[in-house]
């Protein structure tokens, strides 16, 4: 390694963790990207976080103690977006305790599903859902997996209308279902789509987050590391010069700016039981995007 990259390294590091640093210790500094919500205009924190599996666990100090670390991590850097489901076991659960004993409950931007068939058990969830997070409303209420979409899409636009949620929206994570998500992103009005897009997941590219933003939709994304896939994809390979340039110290913040780059993603949601992975991702939300020739190459380099 040259000197020169040696130091152009340094500096964006130094740059990099600055926003960060700011953002933990409370003082002004760089501000997180921020992406507004194009049904209201109110503005969200790029980097957001999910629960699948990492929030599922018991209620063993041992088991709880990271966690704490992850959300204090999460809050820290700025994050705000915090997105679960019944589907996810005790997550909603671990969710709400854990944001009780922080008494951060009204700073989050609280996100769960709905994910089950029927009128009345779609309501029995969503209630549920409300005492185990410890929200009186949640801001916002998705159908997962479209699963009884028609079913719950007009319970929800009710309970919006009541003020009982902020924000609707529906949920996928696989291109099979795509041609269905399109189908009802046309037909019905809603204020956030979450779906997966990645490096190795670039499909929602074609269709549906240029929907996203023709229809005035929010997008949340899912699985932005694949599971951990992507890591495996890199695993011994050095973090090349140009990541310096775009403020990135870890494959993690190349994988998660690449996803941000693109102009229609609101919000990432990586998810993560370990507090120093928490601190790498919320990092991912400050400082320069790659460009487009940057983006092409980062595709090349990791699934080339
Ligand atoms: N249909 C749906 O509605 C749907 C489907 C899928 C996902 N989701 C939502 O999207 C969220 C994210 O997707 P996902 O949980 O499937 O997967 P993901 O965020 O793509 O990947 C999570 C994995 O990445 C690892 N990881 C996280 N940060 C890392 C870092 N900085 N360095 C190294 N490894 C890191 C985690 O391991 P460690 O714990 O060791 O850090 C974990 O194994 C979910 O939690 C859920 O909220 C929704």
């Amino acid at each position: 390694m040259s000197a020169r990259v040696t130091r152009r390294e340094a500096i964006a590091a130094t740059l990099a963790v600055a926003g960060l640093a700011a953002a933990r210790a409370g003082e002004a500094g760089p501000a997180p990207i921020r992406r507004a919500i194009p049904s209201s205009g109110e503005s969200l924190p790029v980097i957001g976080m999910g629960t699948s599996r990492t929030f599922d666990v018991g209620e063993a100090p041992a088991e709880r103690k990271p966690l704490t670390g992850v959300l204090a991590e999460f809050l820290q850097g700025g994050g705000r977006l915090i997105d679960s489901s019944p589907m996810y076991g005790r997550a909603e659960q671990v969710t709400g305790d854990l944001l009780r004993a922080a008494d951060a409950t009204g700073k989050v931007f609280a996100a769960t599903k709905v994910w089950t068939e029927g009128r009345e058990a779609g309501i029995a969830q969503m209630q549920e859902s409300m005492r185990r997070m410890g929200v009186a409303r949640f801001d916002l209420m998705q159908v997962h997996n479209l699963k009884d979409w028609r079913t719950h899409l007009a319970t929800l636009r009710a309970w919006k209308e009541e003020g009982r949620v902020r924000y609707i929206g529906i949920t996928t994570s696989f291109a099979p279902q795509y041609a269905e998500f399109e189908a009802v992103m046309r037909a019905e009005q809603l204020d956030f789509v979450q779906l997966n897009y990645s490096l190795g997941e670039r499909e929602s590219a074609k269709v549906l987050l240029p929907l996203a933003r023709d229809r005035g939709m929010a997008t949340l994304i899912n699985r932005p590391f694949m599971r951990a896939e992507l890591f495996r994809r890199v695993e011994g390979k050095p973090l090349p010069g140009w990541a310096a340039d775009i403020g990135c110290t870890s494959w993690a913040q190349v994988f998660l700016k690449w996803i941000i780059s693109h102009p229609d993603v609101t919000c990432v949601i990586p998810a993560s039981a370990r507090p120093a992975n928490m601190r790498d991702n919320m990092q991912a939300g400050f400082g320069d995007l790659p460009d487009a020739a940057l983006q092409a190459r980062i595709v090349a380099e990791v699934m080339g």
